[in-house]
């Protein structure tokens, strides 16, 4: 993710010009969607990502119904996601995204719910066959 920095190294952009906002067909077998909320404050986050046949994230849209913090994780989130397996966005946590953002330990849930998002999303592709399901040695 790092060597993506040259593109946009001011991070204060994704408060301001939040990338990936948007939608994709939910019924297509190929895009998953994830839909959460943070119960303490009620914002709510919706992430989806859009595989190939090899599992790849080809594209990640996000519409985010909560504080700036929020959105700009779910910005950074799906800059993260294009181009990796699986697997590997399973990797992307929360406190990646809270310290590329430099957020407050007070806005950390905002991050929380994008990580809960790329995982519901996950969830949502395996549930429809576009992707298997993790293997038991991927969870240790
Ligand atoms: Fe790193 Fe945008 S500043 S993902
Ligand atoms: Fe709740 Fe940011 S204040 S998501």
């Amino acid at each position: 993710a790092h060597q993506r920095r040259s593109y946009h190294d001011n991070i204060v952009e994704h408060y301001e010009n939040p990338r990936n906002v948007g939608s994709m067909d939910k019924k297509d077998k190929f895009v998953g969607t994830g839909l959460v909320g943070a119960p303490a404050c009620g914002d709510v986050m919706k992430l989806q990502i859009k595989v190939d046949e090899n599992g790849v994230i080809t594209e990640s849209k996000f519409k985010t119904f909560g504080c700036g913090s929020a959105i700009a994780s779910s910005s950074v989130a799906t800059e993260w996601l294009k181009g990796r397996s699986v697997d590997e966005s399973l990797k992307i946590k929360n406190t990646d995204i809270a310290g590329h953002l430099k957020l407050p330990p007070v806005k950390l849930h905002c991050s929380m719910l994008a990580e809960d998002a790329i995982k519901a999303a996950i969830k949502d592709l395996q549930d429809k066959g576009a992707v298997a399901k993790p293997a038991q040695h991927a969870l240790a």
